[in-house]
């Protein structure tokens, strides 16, 4: 595996999620955290990071300490950090590169500049330069204007150096992956070899080693993540899983159905628990957004605690976890590194006293999708847009009833039908409806009417963390407003929301 030591940039993800396209498997570590070496790591990545190495407390690691027993990559700070440490000197800059800039070189026999044009778009996004190179590190590429845009050294330690002063891990930087490959496979040795088919034999071998002849108790929600983790469980131990579905209330229309009988279909041994009436009688009056989370989450807990207990002997917990909710965060507001370290999942094996299994805790979502589908579960499973676990009760705003719910639920699923038919459900990130707490006046036939407003939202996005909203045809959102208009008793508005995150968010409660 790679190591790629994060120093606190917004791209280190997509450093990851770029070696595991090619196949290879890498871990983020927080850049101050001792390495925890073995056989199996190959090389180690510095990312990149918003300090300067100049400042005074600007984090740093022994790079000798890495390159004595492995190649080591530096990406951008990464880089500088090398050049600095080595003897070379990094100083502000006049000329600051940001965005597209191209490497130029004419080094055909360099390994990390293999199949790479002499002439290459990167991305930058740099105020420091190195000025000066430590001895015997060599300057391998160039940009227009500055003179360091990749070097590598060979001989001061036992493994190679090197060092890129863009992102070879972003899009705009065309030959990055190429570039990223480069060292992975000429310089680290690594093989390309993990695969999805590769990664379910494996975990399949590991859970049935970690729950021998035990069972597993799992919640599923009909999402992505549940559904994958637990299909990779049914494989290791088959009807030792014991999947609980509930039914809050606030799922989409017949989603409770549809869901539970797709996953019987799966010959998953699951048991699905109405308990519809619990969350509305508790949600009564609430309109506070965070309340109605927090009483939705607790009620979530109390029933499948109750649902778990009615099952006898279970010794562990199942989740779908995956790998964004648990890599340590390197925060760098502050004066200093800080690390924030996340610990998923409201307190659900505390309070259980069970062992967890969490088979896709390394996976990318993209990864879980391509595991998916390895494994065979359905498009319709795996082409599902994101769904928050309260459901639509955020988004009805103000308080919930029954009849909201319901009618909420009717304009959703001509929304969605509507997406899907017109081809335009996958080309979105996540779309729903909304249902606001304004009564407006309109007109049907001879009658007054004074009804509720249904807001559209789509929007599309990479990972839900910044998004835009979507810029749907009008004739489809015309269509969308008459068919809810006239279908869907209580609602006389329709709008379509055209705020992007940020500054707005994509629920809005
Ligand atoms: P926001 O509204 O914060 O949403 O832009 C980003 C993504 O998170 C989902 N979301 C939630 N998911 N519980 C969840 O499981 C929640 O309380 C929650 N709130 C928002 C939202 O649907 C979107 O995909």
């Amino acid at each position: 595996k790679i190591l790629i030591l994060d120093f606190g940039s917004q791209y280190t993800q997509l450093i990851a999620r770029s070696i595991r396209e090619l196949n290879i498997y890498c871990e983020i570590k927080p850049c101050l955290q001792p390495v925890q070496w073995d056989d199996t790591v190959k090389g180690i990545i510095l990312s990149g990071s918003p300090f300067s190495v100049n400042e005074p407390n600007a984090p740093t690691v022994d790079i000798a300490a890495m390159a004595a027993k492995v190649p080591v990559l530096g990406v951008c700070y990464g880089a500088q950090l090398m050049a600095k440490n080595f003897g070379g000197e990094v100083a502000k800059s006049n000329i600051r590169e940001y965005g597209r800039a191209f490497m130029v070189h004419d080094n055909k026999e360099e390994k990390a500049l293999f199949d790479i044009s002499p002439r290459s778009q990167v991305w930058m996004s740099h105020s420091d330069t190195i000025v000066r190179m430590p001895e015997g590190f060599e300057i391998i590429a160039q940009t227009d204007s500055i003179p360091v845009a990749a070097f590598k050294c060979d001989t001061r330690t036992p493994f190679p150096m090197v060092g890129f002063q863009f992102h070879p891990e972003v899009t705009h930087s065309l030959e990055g992956k190429t570039m990223l490959r480069n060292f992975l496979v000429h310089i680290c040795g690594c093989k390309q070899d993990w695969t999805p088919a590769a990664f379910v034999q494996e975990t399949v071998e590991k859970i049935k080693a970690q729950v021998g002849d035990k069972k597993v108790v799992m919640a599923l929600s009909g999402g992505v993540d549940s559904t994958v983790a637990a299909e990779l469980i049914h494989k290791a131990i088959g009807s030792n899983l014991y999947c609980i579905f509930v039914d809050n209330g606030l799922l989409r229309k017949d989603e409770f159905e549809t869901v539970l009988d797709s996953y019987k279909h799966m010959g998953l041994n699951v048991k699905g628990v109405n308990a519809k009436d619990l969350f509305y009688g508790e949600l009564a009056g609430v309109s506070d957004p965070e309340k109605k989370r927090k009483i939705i989450g607790r009620l979530f807990i109390e029933v499948f605690q109750q649902e778990a207990t009615l099952l006898q002997n279970i010794s562990f917990l199942g989740q779908g976890t995956i790998y964004p909710d648990v890599i340590e965060s390197v925060s760098v507001n502050g004066p200093s590194v800080t690390i924030k370290s996340h610990h998923n999942v409201g307190g659900l094996p505390e309070k259980m006293n069970m062992g967890l299994v969490e088979p896709l805790r390394f996976l990318f979502k993209d990864e879980v999708r391509r595991v998916g589908r390895e494994i065979g579960i359905s498009e319709i499973f795996l082409g599902r847009h994101p769904f928050p676990g309260p459901g639509l009760a955020i988004r009805i705003l103000g308080e919930i009833t029954a009849d909201k719910v319901a009618m909420l639920q009717e304009a959703d699923s001509i929304y969605i039908e509507g997406l899907r038919e017109h081809g335009l459900y996958d080309k979105v990130w996540q779309a729903g409806t909304i249902l606001l707490p304004v009564q407006s006046v309109g007109v049907m036939g001879d009658e007054r009417t004074y009804e509720f407003t249904v807001a559209l939202r789509a929007v599309t996005s990479v990972d839900g963390m910044t998004a835009d909203w979507a810029h749907l045809p009008y004739e489809f959102l015309a269509q969308m407003s008459n068919d809810i208009i006239n279908k869907v008793k209580g609602i006389n508005r329709v709008v379509y929301d055209i705020s992007s995150k940020p500054p707005a968010t994509i629920e809005w409660e």
